[in-house]
């Protein structure tokens, strides 16, 4: 895995809104003594996740929607030789020219069982609501790899999980929040190791 001369590696998460996940995962690994340097790109100059990473070291980097495409800022990321960029909740499709200088490096998580509820404005209470709507029995989370189609990369991991009474979006968002939580740390720690 790519360290600089003192051992550290650099991740980058890509974020546009409340930052639960982003806030749960540098967490684990500060608490795991890992030499990690954070640095969280986000399309939201008023996203929650910027405070939440920001107290616990990260640094922060602001993008309009354009220049995820535009070379000077791929070239900035790739002159960071991220161990993994690791979308949770980012809300821009990722440009072909961007994801070609880092394959099987970023990672996405979706609230759903991929292939199903997945594809454009398919997000948060989005998913959650059509789920509910179609009186699915289950759901879940999925990690994937990022490709130029979204949410169609290759699947690292799924759990699922049997839907609670009182089956509403709201409800099912909890349970699936927990699911994030608990699991999307432990694979992003597989990757890196
Ligand atoms: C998460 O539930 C994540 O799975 C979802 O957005 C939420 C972000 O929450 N991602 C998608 O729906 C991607 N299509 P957070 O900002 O609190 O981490």
């Amino acid at each position: 895995m790519n360290t600089d001369v003192n051992g550290f590696m650099n991740i980058i998460i890509f974020a546009s809104g409340n930052g639960s996940n982003a806030e749960n995962i540098i967490k684990y690994f500060n608490k795991k003594k890992y030499n990690i340097n954070w640095l969280t790109v986000t399309n939201n100059k008023h996203a929650g996740v910027i405070e939440k990473v920001t107290k616990l070291g990260a640094k922060i980097k602001i993008i309009s929607k354009n220049d995820l495409g535009e070379e000077i800022f791929i070239h900035s990321i790739i002159g960071l030789k991220p161990a993994l960029i690791i979308l949770a909740g980012f809300l821009l499709k990722i440009p072909e020219n961007f994801i070609k200088n880092f394959n099987n490096r970023i990672i996405n998580i979706h609230p759903s069982l991929l292939p199903k509820y997945g594809g454009k404005g398919m997000y948060g209470q989005f998913v959650h609501r059509k789920v509910i709507e179609n009186k699915e029995i289950k759901s879940g989370i999925t990690i994937h790899f990022v490709n130029e189609k979204y949410d169609e990369g290759k699947i690292i991991f799924q759990k699922d999980i049997e839907i609670k009474e009182p089956k509403t979006s709201d409800s099912l968002a909890n349970q699936i929040h927990k699911l994030e939580m608990k699991y999307f740390p432990l694979i992003i720690e597989k990757l890196i190791s």
